[in-house]
């Protein structure tokens, strides 16, 4: 043999006895999915599963103090509208959900690690498109601006400029405060936080997605009052289930599963019972 091909052949050997230490090994890194369906008997599509499912746990990522999608309810566990759905989602796929009550910014980089998913009236958005993939959308949100209730000197953008002003870390009200000339803003591990300051009188305003600023808005009645997106020229957001970006096995099941509960009516009723009642 030549030289060549005998380093080819020794390369080709080790190359086996690799494959099959990694086919035979007890692996907990899930294999990357290129191909997340196959062609079964008769042509029908069977869904190949994610072999983050295999062992019968979702295992998910939360920040529970952003009401009405996620909240520690009378129990102490994590409750409200992104719970409620992505169990529901979990029920379809016939794995256990379990939920961990984390902080928003570190759920994206968490993803695929410690937690295989994370739903937290997240929204899209491209720089975290480099961490994780988004599942299809599920709820159309935008931003407002909570002020004291006897504020009059906030009333657009402009007004903002040089202004304290509240956000949670990590969040789309922290990028768009973070634009504003001139606004010192204090960042915190949750809205809640950020809302207790502004009752306190340490800040000015709190930038923040609308249905959780109608809730706080709601429970401090004389005391905050709530500034719709118009005068902000604020833009649309989308909240989605971050995934992990190699796991296209999993996104595919999960948007399956959403799919079948907007079908179904279930999501509808989460809805009703969560977000508009
Ligand atoms: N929608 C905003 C964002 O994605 C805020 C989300 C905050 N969520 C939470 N559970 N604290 O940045």
């Amino acid at each position: 043999m030549k030289k060549v091909w005998k380093i080819a052949a020794l390369m080709l050997s080790f190359a086996l006895i690799l494959g099959c230490f990694a086919a035979c090994g007890e692996t907990k890194t899930p294999t990357a999915d290129s191909e997340h369906t196959t062609e079964g008997e008769g042509g029908t599509t069977v869904m190949t599963q994610s072999s983050r499912l295999t062992d019968g746990v979702l295992t998910v990522g939360t920040n529970a103090a952003f009401p009405p999608f996620e909240y520690l309810g009378d129990d102490g566990d994590p409750d409200g509208f992104d719970i409620a759905l992505i169990e529901a989602i979990g029920e379809k796929l016939g794995v256990t959900v379990e939920v961990m009550d984390m902080e928003f910014d570190s759920l994206c980089t968490s993803v695929g690690n410690r937690i295989d998913v994370a739903i937290a009236g997240m929204t899209v958005d491209p720089e975290r498109e480099k961490t994780v993939t988004f599942s299809d959308t599920y709820y159309k949100a935008i931003q407002n601006v909570l002020v004291p209730a006897d504020d009059t000197a906030i009333t657009d953008m402009a007004s903002l400029e040089g202004k304290v002003i509240g956000v949670q870390q990590g969040t789309t009200g922290d990028m768009i405060a973070d634009e504003i000339a001139g606004a010192d803003v204090r960042r915190y591990n949750t809205f809640a936080l950020a809302v207790e300051d502004l009752k306190n009188g340490n800040l000015d305003a709190v930038i923040i997605d609308q249905n959780p600023a109608e809730v706080f808005a709601g429970e401090n009645e004389g005391v905050l009052k709530l500034l719709g997106a118009e005068n902000f020229g604020f833009t649309d957001e989308y909240y989605a289930i971050a995934c992990p970006k190699d796991d296209t096995a999993l996104v595919a099941s999960i948007n399956a599963a959403l799919a079948a509960l907007q079908t179904d009516g279930t999501f509808d009723a989460l809805v009703a019972e969560y977000i508009e009642k």
